[in-house]
């Protein structure tokens, strides 16, 4: 299977913050945001993956991540010139995807939780589609699904007015190969965007499409807004203050998941100078084990 992280987009619900820097390298606590869905990818056992990023950041995460081989991977990268829609990664990632599996995952979405890292890998072989569903307070704000009584999805509507569920979609989705040929043909809806959603509602019209509801054990935020993007980064400064681990620490995944030997990780660190991020990849490798 392969991975798309969809890293472009305006920010704009950020201004004046997301005006100059990519809103995907901010900060989210100790390190950059696209640290996150990137560590996700890779404990789904991802190694190649398409950054897809607007064209005058695409240097900036080309400096951040590199081609990927510090950490077992490849990475490539494209560029989506206009903010034309989610579903236009698969035919922007057409090339890369060639007969392979997929999953997007979206550059502003945090993930974390119990037995995670499990849950992912029984999906890369997924048959048709496979997404989640998360229960919210505000879930006009999202991709909303609606299950009948027996918890099958039976609709599926991009930011609704009267959302017809609680059930937000986050922004992680698996794909078969056929995602290519469903996505061209996506409309753009009234906002002008190839919505996610019109996709996820081709797969489940064809009734191909899995919904898992993620429980109580599993913690999901998008960091769309000034405060969800502050929210996500004191829930990471206390959990990792309190639990003396990492969350989203890619070298750390890629040590855990034998992508990297010993020897790489001790290179790694280096990187990283006197940061804590630095400090904390080496007592790892002092080890030899992942905390
Ligand atoms: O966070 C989950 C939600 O993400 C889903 O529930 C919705 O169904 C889905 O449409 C999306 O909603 P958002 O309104 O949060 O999407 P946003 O425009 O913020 O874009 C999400 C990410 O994708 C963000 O990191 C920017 C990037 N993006 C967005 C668009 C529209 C792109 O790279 N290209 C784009 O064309």
């Amino acid at each position: 299977m392969k991975g798309i992280i969809l890293a472009g987009g305006t920010g704009s619900r950020l201004f004046p913050i997301t005006i100059a820097v990519s809103k995907q390298l901010l900060p989210v606590y100790d390190k950059p945001m696209i640290y996150y869905p990137l560590s996700v990818l890779m404990l789904a056992g991802i190694k190649d993956i398409l950054f897809i990023t607007t064209p005058h950041d695409q240097e900036s995460f080309k400096k951040l991540l590199g081609d990927g081989s510090h950490i077992g991977c490849n990475f490539e990268y494209e560029i989506q010139d206009e903010p034309n829609g989610l579903a236009e990664a698969f035919i922007i990632g057409e090339k890369f995807i060639g007969k392979d599996k997929v999953a997007l995952v979206l550059g502003d979405n945090i993930f974390y939780g119990n037995e995670f890292g499990k849950l992912l890998r029984s999906k890369t072989d997924v048959k048709g589609a496979s997404i989640f569903a998360y229960p919210v307070k505000d879930p006009q704000r999202y991709g909303v699904v609606e299950f009948d009584k027996n918890k099958k999805a039976i609709s599926i509507e991009e930011k609704p007015d009267r959302p017809k569920s609680q059930y937000a979609v986050p922004g992680l989705y698996f794909y078969d190969n056929k995602v290519i040929e469903y996505a061209k043909k996506v409309r753009p809806s009234a906002r002008g965007e190839k919505e996610i959603s019109s996709l996820n509602k081709i797969y489940l019209e064809k009734g191909e499409l899995e919904v898992g509801v993620m429980t109580r054990g599993m913690t999901w935020f998008d960091t769309g807004t000034v405060e969800s993007l502050d929210d996500a980064s004191e829930f990471i400064r206390v959990l990792q203050n309190r639990q003396s681990t990492m969350i989203g620490n890619i070298e750390e995944v890629a040590f855990q998941r034998n992508m990297i030997e010993l020897e790489d990780l001790k290179k790694s660190s280096e990187r990283y100078g006197k940061s804590k991020y630095g400090q904390y990849l080496k007592e790892i490798a002092s080890m030899g084990l992942s905390k």
